[in-house]
């Protein structure tokens, strides 16, 4: 495996892979990779003759109160985990390699914000598309991997693509759960026991409001307040969102709707935390 730190030295390797006319399959991620990163790994390698990882804790994707600074970092411990699971090309960039100044211009984008984390984020998407444009510029794959945990994410990735005509297709990868249902996130480090313990209600609770959602009795508004109401005995966090929407539009949800995103955050004290589920009405 070859870690590269400069985009120079990426371009070397990128140039030299095209060349050969190997295919890229590429997993940007932002380090203290766990098992839900190492599936969208696994998938690549699968896939690929090239596995490219990057790992960079993208400061324009983070609010000004947010956890920029304590986001947990251990590139020994990911580089050792890259190696084993066959990743070709580590990119790891400091801030100054990605951007050397201030940015003097970003991807703005404006459908699909308004909900879920992009209204109690705003700007964390621009953030997010910005340096996933300038990573898919770089590295150039024929395919990037996104996990589904983050389902607003790959939705606007995906638009991304769509809208500027980018030669790279976005996969869609299942989230991956601790076994008592809990989504694996870098920052469930952050949960002290007690928040630990209650943490996999929040899937525990899609899971009956899947059940509702395919039984269609409750309307979109019953299933939302259905899923307030079990979340409410969560003691150690508070309600950022619970939301109902169609997928992979992002828009209110009609009685005809087929696929249908049920996603939630809470907020405990040091970590917010996000799931969602996926619905297909009529399978
Ligand atoms: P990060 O949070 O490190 O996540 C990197 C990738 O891993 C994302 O596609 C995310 O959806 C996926 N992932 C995280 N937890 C997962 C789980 N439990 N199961 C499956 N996949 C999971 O998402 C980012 O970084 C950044 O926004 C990034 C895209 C790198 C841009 O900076």
């Amino acid at each position: 495996m070859r870690v590269v730190k400069t985009i120079n030295a990426l371009r070397e390797e990128i140039t030299a892979v095209k060349r050969k006319q190997q295919s890229i399959g590429f997993v940007p991620t932002m380090g203290y990779l766990h098992e839900g990163h190492m599936s969208l790994i696994e998938e690549a390698r699968r896939q690929h003759d090239i596995v490219v990882l990057s790992i960079f804790v993208n400061p324009l994707q983070f609010g000004p109160n947010e956890d920029l600074e304590r986001y947990p970092r251990d590139f020994v411990r990911d580089e050792n985990i890259a190696k084993e699971l066959g990743v070709d090309l580590l990119f790891y960039p400091d801030t100054k390699e990605m951007y050397p100044a201030d940015p003097s211009m970003t991807i703005h984008v404006t459908e699909g914000v308004n909900v879920l984390c992009g209204k109690s984020r705003p700007g964390h998407f621009d953030g997010v598309t910005t340096v996933v444009m300038k990573l898919f510029m770089l590295v150039q794959p024929d395919q990037a991997y996104f996990g589904q945990k983050d389902a607003q994410q790959v939705a606007i990735i995906t638009n991304m693509v769509d809208m500027f005509n980018i030669p790279v297709e976005v996969i869609p990868c299942p989230t991956v759960r601790e076994e008592d249902g809990l989504a694996k996130s870098s920052r469930n480090v952050y949960l002290t026991d007690e928040e630990r313990q209650e943490a996999p209600l929040i899937y525990q609770v899609l899971t009956q409001a899947r059940s509702l959602i395919k039984e269609g009795e409750l309307s979109p508004n019953e299933i939302v307040q259905f899923v307030k109401k079990e979340l409410n005995s969560l003691q150690h966090a508070e309600m950022d969102y619970v939301e109902l929407l169609t997928y992979p539009k992002l828009m209110p949800v009609t009685e005809k709707d087929k696929t249908i995103l049920l996603a939630v955050a809470y907020t405990f004290k040091h970590a917010r935390l996000i799931d969602n589920i996926i619905v297909s009405k009529g399978e």
